[in-house]
């Protein structure tokens, strides 16, 4: 990250308020994986967009090193990318503050995810989750990402960051990147295994609806052989089969085959046998990451010396971006 190399810096992160689930993995963290060995990469522990919604202090502390230690066991590589905890490095927070003074009320109140995570928390509905688009702004800004691999759901925050970066440089001239969203075409989105018209997510009251990639063999079968899907029979992809799409989606992204050669490969044969495949499939490629996590979460040391080191770099790398913000905008920088 340091060294001015011509390999194009990916950056993106991930809340610790839960397990990862399936959806979080095929959709982001699976690729953030491959792109380390061809980009520059910085993946980090958004934990202070966790504290939008009421966290139980104990709990968010254990939840983000299980984080740190599940995106090391997904196969992130400490030596070839950076990786560290959002909250130990204060540049993000500053720059976020300084951006929310060029962010429009208006533009904020359009965020489909405000309306929907203050319809979901109507007793809370705090300036942080109001703010929230900005603050993950500045995490990208801050290193000159030039793609963010995520979820369809984060679209809208991508284009808020890029529309906010343009009208902080027509401003003051050329401060910052203007990141371009890296959003897969399959599997950026992946459903409830229960409602298949809901996005799979960690808080989901319903177990069944989603997948965590901890989940034991026999948890992670079960979840698949009760998936909701269809009253027909034949494992097509087609408009209307919701269910039967995301089992698709799902297995595709475990298997790499087509949706042309999973149709071929289940033709005659019923949704059992194509559940089944489907769960072992997702047993088969999560195996090594609990294995992987099983070690890593017992060597806080380790844990705690990666975070350390990437909090280092970190800090340093996006202080020259800070500096440079706070000197075009005024302040008068020491
Ligand atoms: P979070 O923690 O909700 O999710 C992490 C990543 O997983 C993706 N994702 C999914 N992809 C496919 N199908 C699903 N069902 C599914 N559920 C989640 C998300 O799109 C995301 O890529 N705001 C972010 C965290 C963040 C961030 C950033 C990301 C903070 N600052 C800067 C990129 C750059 C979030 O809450 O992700």
């Amino acid at each position: 990250m340091e060294e001015q190399v011509k390999k194009k810096v990916i950056l993106s992160g991930i809340q610790p308020t839960g397990v990862f689930t399936l959806g979080n993995y095929i959709g982001a963290v699976q690729n953030w994986g491959k792109m380390q060995e061809e980009f520059e990469c910085a993946y980090f522990i958004a934990d202070l967009h966790s504290l939008t919604v009421r966290q139980d202090p104990s709990v968010l502390k254990k939840r983000a090193l299980d984080a740190f230690a599940l995106l090391l066991a997904c196969g992130i590589d400490p030596e070839k990318s950076l990786v560290f905890i959002q909250s130990h490095v204060n540049t993000h927070a500053e720059l976020g503050w300084l951006l929310s003074c060029y962010t429009q009320f208006g533009e904020l109140s359009r965020m489909t995810q405000f309306k929907d995570k203050s319809a979901a928390h109507a007793d809370n509905i705090n300036a942080g989750l109001f703010t929230y688009p900005v603050l993950m702004a500045a995490d990208i800004l801050l290193y000159q990402a030039d793609m963010v691999p995520v979820g369809a759901d984060q679209k809208q925050h991508l284009e808020f960051t890029r529309d906010i970066a343009t009208r902080f440089n027509n401003i003051y001239g050329n401060v910052f990147k203007i990141p371009e969203p890296y959003i897969s075409k399959s599997g950026a989105r992946i459903m409830s295994l229960q409602d298949p018209l809901k996005k799979m997510s960690k808080s989901d009251a319903n177990l069944n609806g989603f997948v965590s990639i901890l989940d034991e063999p026999n948890v992670i079968m079960n979840k698949f052989k009760r998936a909701v899907t269809d009253s027909e029979t034949e494992v097509v992809f087609r408009e209307g089969k919701d269910g039967i799409n995301n089992l698709m989606t799902i297995y595709s992204c475990m298997t790499g085959l087509t949706m042309e050669q999973i149709e071929k490969d289940f033709e005659g044969k019923g949704y059992g046998d194509f559940k089944i495949a489907v769960g072992e499939s997702v047993v088969e490629k999560l195996r090594p990451i609990r294995e992987n996590f099983d070690r890593l979460s017992k060597d806080k040391k380790y844990l705690e010396e990666c975070y350390t080191k990437g909090a280092e770099l970190a800090q340093r790398v996006s202080s020259r971006t800070l500096n440079k913000a706070k000197k075009k905008v005024g302040l008068l920088v020491k």
